[in-house]
C-alpha cells in the first residue's frame, strides 16, 4: 500500500537552533512510536540549514526538501542557489511552484519548467504545487486552472521522469487563512488531478502518484482529510511549526 506523505513547510521561520532541536525531538518521537512504518515524513527548512538538517537525518527514513531553487545551473544570479548545490549536500527533494513563489516572486508556468528540468537533471525529487485563488474558485474556475498550471509545466516531463513527483493541491485561499478546503472539495479536486494523470500517463502512474492537500491542515482536520480516497497525506504550514501538532498530523 502507498504511504501517506506528510511534508512539514516551515518557509521562512525557523533559526538554526528551532530547526535542529525540532527535528531532533521529531526524530526521537517517530522511532519511538514506530509512525515511520507507515508514514513517509519531510521537512522542508530554510537554505542555510539544510546540510546540518541533512546530516542529522542521515541513514534514518525522515527526509529533507529545500523550499525552493533557481532555474539556471550557475551563474551570475547573486542571492540564489542552483539545484546542483542542493545535490552537493545531499539534498533529494525541492518544493516547487509554491503560491507564494508565484505571487511574491513572480514565478510563471514558463519559469516553473526551466526549474523542473534543472531539478530532473540533478535528480531531484520535485514536490509541485498548483491550486487556484478565491476568485477563481468563485468563478467556478478552479478544475481550469489547475489543468493548465499541470498541462504547462509538469505534463512537458516523460512517463520516467513523473516518477519524481509529488503533487500538492494547494488551494490559495486555504493557506494561513484557517479556511481549509471541505473534503468534498479537496476530494473532488484530488480525484479530477489523479483523472488528468491518468489521461496523459496511464492507470499506472496515476494510481502511484501522491497528491497531497495543503491549506490550513491542522491537528483536527488531518484525519478526515488523510481519509479521502485521493489524498495521499499533506503538504503543512503553520500546523508544522509546533511539535505536538505535526506529530498529531503525522499520526493522523
Ligand atoms: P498553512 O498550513 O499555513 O495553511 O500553509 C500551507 C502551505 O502553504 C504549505 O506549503
Amino acid at each position: 500500500m502507498k504511504k501517506k506523505v506528510v511534508i512539514a513547510n516551515w518557509k521562512m521561520n525557523y533559526d538554526f537552533h528551532e530547526t535542529t532541536s525540532f527535528i531532533r525531538n521529531l526524530l526521537k518521537f517517530v522511532f519511538e512510536k514506530k509512525i515511520n512504518h507507515n508514514k513517509e515524513i519531510i521537512v522542508a527548512p530554510s537554505f542555510p540549514f539544510l546540510h546540518i538538517s541533512n546530516q542529522i537525518l542521515q541513514g534514518t527514513t525522515l527526509n529533507i526538501a529545500a523550499q525552493n531553487i533557481h532555474q539556471k545551473d550557475r551563474g551570475s544570479y547573486t542571492g540564489e542557489v542552483s539545484a546542483s548545490m542542493l545535490k552537493s549536500i545531499g539534498i533529494q527533494k525541492v518544493i516547487l511552484g509554491h503560491s507564494e513563489r508565484r505571487k511574491f516572486f513572480l514565478e510563471k508556468n514558463n519559469i516553473l519548467l526551466e526549474k523542473i528540468k534543472i531539478a530532473l537533471k540533478y535528480g531531484l525529487n520535485i514536490i509541485f504545487c498548483v491550486g487556484e485563488s478565491l476568485n477563481e474558485r468563485y468563478n467556478n474556475q478552479q478544475f481550469k486552472i489547475v489543468k493548465d498550471q499541470l498541462e504547462e509545466t509538469v505534463f512537458h516531463c516523460s512517463s520516467e521522469d513523473i516518477k519524481s513527483f509529488y503533487i500538492a493541491y494547494e488551494p490559495i485561499w486555504a493557506i494561513g487563512t484557517g479556511k481549509t478546503a471541505t473534503f468534498e472539495q479537496a476530494q473532488t479536486m484530488h480525484e479530477f488531478i489523479r483523472s488528468l494523470f491518468l489521461e496523459k500517463y496511464g492507470e499506472k502512474i496515476s494510481n502511484n502518484i501522491s497528491i497531497l492537500y495543503g491549506g490550513s491542515i491542522n491537528d483536527l482536520n488531518a484525519k478526515d482529510l488523510f481519509y479521502q480516497k485521493d489524498i495521499d497525506g499533506g503538504l503543512v504550514g503553520n500546523s508544522s511549526l509546533k511539535l505536538e501538532k505535526f506529530l498529531d498530523i503525522v499520526q493522523s
